[in-house]
């Protein structure tokens, strides 16, 4: 996977089958010129089908689940497999976001054996990672990060990051309309990178960074220029179709290096 930016809306636990298919519906009739980006929706795990049938004709737009069961099949009430999601034509997942690591106490080994089932299937993990406030005003925003991802490359190797994206979400910023600074995402991005690199230059130089946390289309671009910021995973931002689009358009637009 070539490093381009990358733009996911994380549509959470919102949206019914009516509001799911117009804003459907509307991406892809704004989304049919992009090529320099790459863009990808997840809707809630009943809606799959749905979007994936509006999604058939239009390459723009990948699909994205927001979890997957660490089973590929057998006796586990309620879960979803990985298959099951490529059976949808799903590309991305959604791992280790901090609402499943808080209420669903997942912790970073079964986190990683998500990791592992999705590679296994051919799919693109997206790991999210990220400190809480009381990590963050002690200062350990990097090492958290690091011990995070440290976990999957102790598991899989640093082979398991080709072709997988890394989301980094600070948890006190999601959802309170408070994006942590560029700058310092950029500082804590550099350090997962530089982290990598002690493994594997080429792993590091391709893997695509996110950052997450109260995205918005006023403060995108200040996150497109850092140098190791690739792309962003929105939330709230990403349910309404106008605010979606400029995001998306200005990632689309951006001058980054790897862009052209
Ligand atoms: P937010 O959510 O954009 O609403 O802060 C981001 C996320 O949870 O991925």
């Amino acid at each position: 996977m070539r490093r381009r930016l990358l733009v996911i809306g994380n549509w959470k636990l919102n949206g019914n089958k009516n509001t799911i298919t117009n804003l459907t519906i509307t991406l892809v009739n704004t989304f049919c010129n992009i090529s320099k980006c790459s863009v990808a929706i997840a809707p809630p795990v009943m809606y799959l089908d749905i979007v994936k049938r509006y999604l058939l004709n239009n390459t723009h737009i990948q699909l994205c689940a927001q979890n997957v069961d660490i089973h590929l099949s057998g006796a586990f009430t309620g879960e979803i497999s990985a298959e099951m999601l490529q059976d949808c034509n799903v590309r991305y997942v959604l791992i280790g976001h901090s609402e499943r690591r808080i209420h669903h106490k997942e912790n970073d080994a079964y986190i990683a054996k998500k990791f592992f089932i999705l590679k296994k299937v051919g799919l693109i993990p997206i790991l999210c990672i990220g400190e809480n406030k009381r990590e963050y005003d002690s200062g350990c925003t990097q090492s958290i990060c690091i011990n995070q991802i440290k976990t999957v490359i102790k598991l899989l190797g640093i082979e398991a990051l080709k072709n997988s994206v890394i989301a980094y979400e600070p948890i006190w910023s999601i959802g309170s309309g408070v994006s942590a600074s560029p700058e310092s995402v950029q500082m804590v991005h550099k350090s997962i990178r530089d982290y990598i690199a002690s493994y594997d230059v080429s792993v590091a130089d391709e893997i695509i960074i996110q950052y997450g946390g109260s995205v918005t289309p006023e403060n995108v671009t200040q996150f497109f220029d850092q140098k190791d910021i690739d792309g962003v995973l929105v939330g709230a931002a990403s349910l309404n179709a106008n605010s979606f689009a400029m995001i998306v358009q200005t990632a689309e637009k951006h001058k980054k290096l790897y862009l052209s």
